[in-house]
C-alpha cells in the first residue's frame, strides 16, 4: 500500500519519543558575586569570573533574571516572544550582608547568596520561600549549553509548558521544546508541534510562574531524573528567565500574557462550528457539504479548503479546474451564512521560470503557474528566502515537491508574505490556516539537515537552532499583520499548528493530527487546559480525530466535549472516512445537533468568556485548579474542566461508558439540564447516557444565553436570557459582553458590558459602554425560586402573567431591554 505523504513524513521522524535527560557534564557554574551595582531597574551582579547577572524588577510580582556568562558571545537584548518592554520599575528596597544581597518589592523578596551564587524568591509578606536555586546557573563554554536548577518540593506540582501530549500535572515529567510535525501522536510523544517554555509551579495552594525566554532546543526536567531539582536548560542562547511570584494562578497567567501579549478578540464567527477535510474539491463538493448542513438543520459557520484548492500546491494560487470561480463560490456560500478559511503552507515551490516565461500582470493567482510562478519569482527578487551559510538557497521538500522557505525574521519579507494573502482575501476568503509551520520538511523532520540555514534576525545572522521554534510565530505574525492591512475593517482570523511563546498575539491554535480514538479525546482536556494556562486561550482539536475512522459513539462524545471548546472544527485526513456529523447515521447526528444547538445558545456566555480571556489572559477552557487553586483534589484532575468561572463539564472520554465520577469542589452546584442542586466537596457517580454530557453550573453564577441558530449572524441575540443560580448565601454574579462581532472597533471602546448582581432577592442589571445592540427582550430566569410570590421591576409589581414558573422550580421574567440599568426584586 502506498502511504499518504503525511504518514511517510511521520515515518521519517527519527526523534525519540522520550526526551534525553538534562546533562550536567561540561557545564561550568557562575562564580561567586564579587561586586554589585544598583541600576534603575534592579541589580547587576558582577561575578568573580567576569560574568554578569542582571536582576530586574518589572512589576512587584515580576522579576527578570538574565545571566551573561564570561566569554559568552554578545547578542542583542531582544526576544520575538516579548510584547511588553516598557515596564516602569515599581519601588524596591536593597539590603546586603556579608553573605547575601536582597531586593524587595511589595510582593517578592529576591535573596541572592554571594557564594555560591544562588537566587531564592521569597514571599515579601510572609517570608515563605516560593522558589530557590538548587545549583548556580551554569554554561558549557565549549558548546554554549545552559542550565538552571531549582529546588523540587515534595508537594510541588507543575503546569503549563504549552502544547504537550501529556497529562495536566507535569510533575516528574521531562519535556523538550523543538517544534515537530508529529502526525498521530499519542500521550507521551514529545516534543510535538509547539514550544512554550513557560511553566507554573504549585505548592500548598500557592503558585509561581517561570518563563525561560529561549527558543533554542530546551529541556525541562521537572523532577524526572530525581528528587534533587526541577531543572531547565537549552542548547544555546541565553539564560534569561522571568519569574512570576504569584501566588494566584490567574494572576500569573495574566502577567505572563501581559509580558508575551494577549489574544486579540477573534470575530464572533470563530466561535461557530467549522467543517474541514483534507480536502474538499472541486467547488461543487464544497457546496454540497454546505447544502447538507443547511438541509439537515445542523449549525455551521465556516468551511475549510485544504491544500487541493491550490494549483499543484503552489501557495497563493488557485487550481483553475477545481475552483474556476473562487469569488463566485465564496459569494454563494456567504448567502448561506458561511465563510471560508484556506490553508497556507510555508513551503514555496522551488520553480525557476522556463526561459522567456513571464508572470501575468493581473489575476496571477488564477493563471497557470506551470512555466512561471509569481510567488517564487517575487520572493527570489526580494531575496526573502532562507539561505545557508554558503549563500545557497535552502531547498527542502513539502507538498509542492522542492520548496523554499521565507525568512520571517525580516520585516520586508513579512510584509511581502502578508500582502501575498491578497490572492485569497480578494476572492472572499475570511481566514487563514497556517499549517506545516514547525517547519515540516519531508527530507528531515529533526532539523539536522537544516543546521546551516541562517536567519537575518535583525542583522545578527542567527542560526537555525535559534529559529526553528520561532518560525511559526513569525509566519503567523506576517499573516496576521497582512490580514490587518488587507482587511482593516475586520478582525484577522489565523489558525496555526506550530508556535512559540507569544503566538497568541497572532493566531489561534488547533492541536494538529490527532487520532480518532477515545484516548486522543481524553488527551484533549489536559492539552487544552495546559495551552490555556500557557497563554493560548483559543484552542481546539480536530473532531472526532484526524487519523483513523472512529464511529458514531466517538463522534457523539467528541461533539459533547467540543460544545465548550473554543475552536470547534470537524476535520479528517485525506485517506480517511468522511466524518461530517451525518455520516454515522441519524441517531448520532441527532446528538451532534443537540450539542451544536446548545453551543449556539451559549454564544453570549462563550463570547463573554472569550473577551475576558482577551482582556485578562485567563482562558475560557480551564483546569479546575485554576478556579479552585487551594483544593488539592484538583491538582491532578484532568478529565473534567471549567468554562470560565461558571460551567463545569465532565465529558465521557471512554468507549462504552454510560456513567462516570465527577468531582464537585466545595459549594453549591446546579445540574444544567434539570436545575437539581448538588452539594460540592465530593465525588459523585453520575449518569451519562450517550446523548448526555454531565454539565453543571457553579452556584453564584449568572449565565447569559440566547436562542439556538444555525450560524452566528443568522439572528440577533433576542431574547437574551440570564440564568441566575444563587449560591448558599443567596447571591450570584455575572456579566455579558457585546460588540459588533467582526470589526476591530472594540479596541476603541465600541462595546457594551452588562453586569448583573443578585443578592437578598434583588437583581441589578447595569449596562455600560457605547455599543447599541438594538431592540430586544430579556428573559431573566431565577433558579430555585419556588418561594417567590411577587416580582417587582424597577419598583413596580409585575402582573402575574409577566412571569412563568417551570417544573424545575425556576421562574422566568420577560421584559424589554430599555438600554438602561434595571432592578428586579423577587419576593
Ligand atoms: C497537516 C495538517 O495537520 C492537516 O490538518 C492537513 O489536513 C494536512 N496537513 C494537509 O494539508
Amino acid at each position: 500500500m502506498r502511504l499518504p505523504v503525511y504518514l511517510l513524513a511521520s515515518a521519517c521522524l527519527a526523534a525519540p519519543t522520550t526526551a534525553p535527560a538534562l546533562d550536567w557534564a561540561g557545564l561550568q557554574p557562575l562564580a561567586a558575586v564579587a561586586s554589585v551595582q544598583r541600576t534603575a531597574a534592579g541589580l547587576d551582579l558582577i561575578c568573580a569570573d567576569g560574568a554578569t547577572v542582571h536582576v530586574s524588577v518589572l512589576a512587584p510580582d515580576l522579576i527578570r533574571v538574565r545571566a551573561l556568562f564570561a566569554g559568552q558571545p554578545a547578542s542583542l537584548d531582544h526576544s520575538w516572544a516579548i510584547a511588553r518592554t516598557d515596564w516602569a520599575a515599581p519601588p524596591w528596597h536593597f539590603a546586603e550582608t556579608a553573605t547575601e544581597l536582597s531586593l524587595t518589592t511589595a510582593a517578592v523578596k529576591v535573596v541572592i547568596q554571594r557564594d555560591p551564587l544562588l537566587i531564592a524568591f521569597h514571599d515579601a509578606v510572609t517570608g515563605r520561600v516560593i522558589n530557590a536555586d538548587a545549583r548556580p546557573m551554569a554554561r558549557d563554554p565549549a558548546t554554549g549549553r545552559l542550565a538552571a536548577a531549582k529546588h523540587f518540593g515534595f508537594e510541588e506540582h507543575f503546569y503549563g509548558l504549552g502544547e504537550k501530549a501529556a497529562r495536566l500535572d507535569k510533575r516528574r515529567g521531562r519535556f523538550v521544546m523543538w517544534n515537530s510535525d508529529t502526525p498521530g501522536y499519542v500521550e507521551g510523544r514529545d516534543p510535538i508541534y509547539q514550544s512554550i517554555p513557560f511553566y507554573l509551579g504549585w505548592e500548598e495552594g500557592r503558585a509561581y510562574g517561570l518563563f525561560y525566554d529561549n527558543t533554542y532546543r530546551t529541556t525541562f526536567d521537572l523532577g524526572h531524573t530525581g528528587q534533587d531539582y526541577a531543572a531547565f536548560g537549552a542548547d544555546g542562547g541565553e539564560l534569561n528567565y522571568y519569574f512570576f511570584a504569584g501566588p494566584s494562578l490567574k494572576q500569573i497567567v495574566s502577567r505572563y500574557t501581559e509580558l508575551t501579549g494577549r489574544m486579540p478578540l477573534p470575530p464572533l464567527w470563530a466561535l461557530g462550528h467549522q467543517q474541514s477535510r483534507y480536502s474538499y474539491y472541486p467547488d461543487t463538493v464544497v457546496e454540497k457539504v454546505a447544502e447538507q448542513y443547511r438541509a439537515r438543520d445542523l449549525p455551521l459557520d465556516v468551511l475549510y479548503l485544504d491544500i487541493h484548492y491550490m494549483d499543484a500546491y503552489r501557495v497563493f494560487t488557485w487550481d483553475r479546474t477545481r475552483f474556476p470561480d473562487p469569488s463566485g463560490l465564496m459569494k454563494r456560500l456567504a448567502e448561506k451564512g458561511l465563510r471560508v478559511v484556506t490553508i497556507v503552507d510555508p513551503g514555496v515551490k522551488y520553480q525557476p521560470p522556463v526561459p522567456g516565461a513571464i508572470d501575468p500582470a493581473t489575476d496571477r493567482d488564477l493563471a497557470s503557474s506551470h512555466e512561471s510562478y509569481y510567488v517564487y519569482n517575487e520572493g527570489l527578487a526580494g531575496d526573502y528566502f532562507l539561505r545557508q551559510k554558503d549563500g545557497s538557497l535552502y531547498i527542502g521538500e513539502v507538498w509542492p515537491g522542492q520548496s523554499v522557505f521565507v525568512d520571517y525574521t525580516r520585516a520586508d519579507a513579512r510584509q511581502w508574505w502578508g500582502e501575498g494573502h491578497r490572492a485569497l482575501t480578494e476572492r472572499g476568503v475570511a481566514g487563514i490556516w497556517t499549517d506545516m509551520n514547525e517547519p515540516a520538511d519531508f527530507l528531515d523532520q529533526t532539523g539536522e539537515r537544516h543546521k546551516d540555514i541562517v536567519f537575518d534576525d535583525l542583522g545578527q545572522r542567527a542560526p537555525y537552532a535559534k529559529h526553528r521554534n520561532t518560525f511559526a510565530l513569525l509566519m503567523a505574525r506576517a499573516t496576521y499583520e497582512g490580514l490587518e492591512q488587507l482587511q482593516p475593517d475586520r478582525r484577522p482570523f489565523v489558525i496555526t499548528r506550530a508556535g512559540s511563546a507569544g503566538i497568541q498575539r497572532y493566531a489561534v491554535k488547533w492541536t494538529g493530527d490527532n487520532n480518532a480514538t477515545f484516548d486522543s479525546l481524553a488527551l484533549n482536556i489536559p492539552m487544552f487546559a495546559s495551552l490555556g494556562i500557557s497563554g493560548q486561550a483559543f484552542v481546539g482539536a480536530d473532531i472526532p480525530g484526524f487519523i483513523g475512522r472512529g464511529d458514531g459513539e466517538l463522534l457523539a462524545r467528541a461533539y459533547q466535549m467540543a460544545t465548550f471548546v473554543p475552536f470547534c472544527r470537524n476535520h479528517s485526513a485525506i485517506d480517511q472516512y468522511d466524518k461530517e456529523p451525518w455520516r454515522f447515521g441519524s441517531y448520532y447526528e441527532g446528538i451532534v445537533r443537540k450539542y451544536l444547538k446548545l453551543r449556539y445558545r451559549m454564544l453570549p456566555f462563550l463570547y463573554t468568556t472569550l473577551e475576558e480571556a482577551h482582556r485578562t489572559g485567563v482562558p475560557l477552557f480551564r483546569p479546575l485548579l485554576l478556579n479552585f487553586q487551594e483544593d488539592y483534589n484538583t491538582v491532578n484532575l484532568d478529565d473534567q474542566f471549567m468554562i470560565g468561572d461558571a460551567l463545569l463539564a465532565a465529558p465521557v472520554v471512554r468507549a462504552g461508558e454510560r456513567a462516570r465520577e465527577v468531582y464537585f469542589p466545595a459549594g453549591r452546584w446546579y445540574e444544567f439540564e434539570t436545575g437539581a442542586i448538588i452539594r460540592g466537596g465530593t465525588t459523585l457517580r453520575v449518569d451519562a447516557p450517550l446523548d448526555h454530557m454531565p454539565l453543571y453550573v457553579r452556584g453564584g453564577s449568572i449565565v447569559p444565553s440566547t436562542i439556538a441558530m444555525n450560524y452566528t449572524d443568522e439572528k440577533p441575540w433576542n431574547p437574551l436570557r440570564f440564568d441566575i443560580y444563587p449560591d448558599d448565601a443567596g447571591t450570584a454574579n455575572g456579566s455579558l459582553y457585546e460588540d459588533d462581532g467582526h470589526s476591530p472597533d472594540y479596541k476603541h471602546g465600541a462595546w457594551r458590558r452588562t453586569t448583573l448582581h443578585f443578592a437578598n432577592g434583588q437583581l441589578t442589571l447595569t449596562p455600560t459602554g457605547t455599543h447599541a445592540p438594538g431592540v430586544r427582550n430579556f428573559a431573566i430566569v431565577l433558579h430555585r425560586a419556588a418561594a417567590v410570590q411577587q416580582v417587582l421591576v424597577d419598583g413596580v409589581a409585575l402582573e402575574a402573567s409577566a412571569w412563568t414558573r417551570a417544573a424545575d422550580h425556576s421562574l422566568t421574567v420577560a421584559l424589554a431591554d430599555n438600554g438602561r440599568a434595571r432592578q428586579l426584586e423577587f419576593r
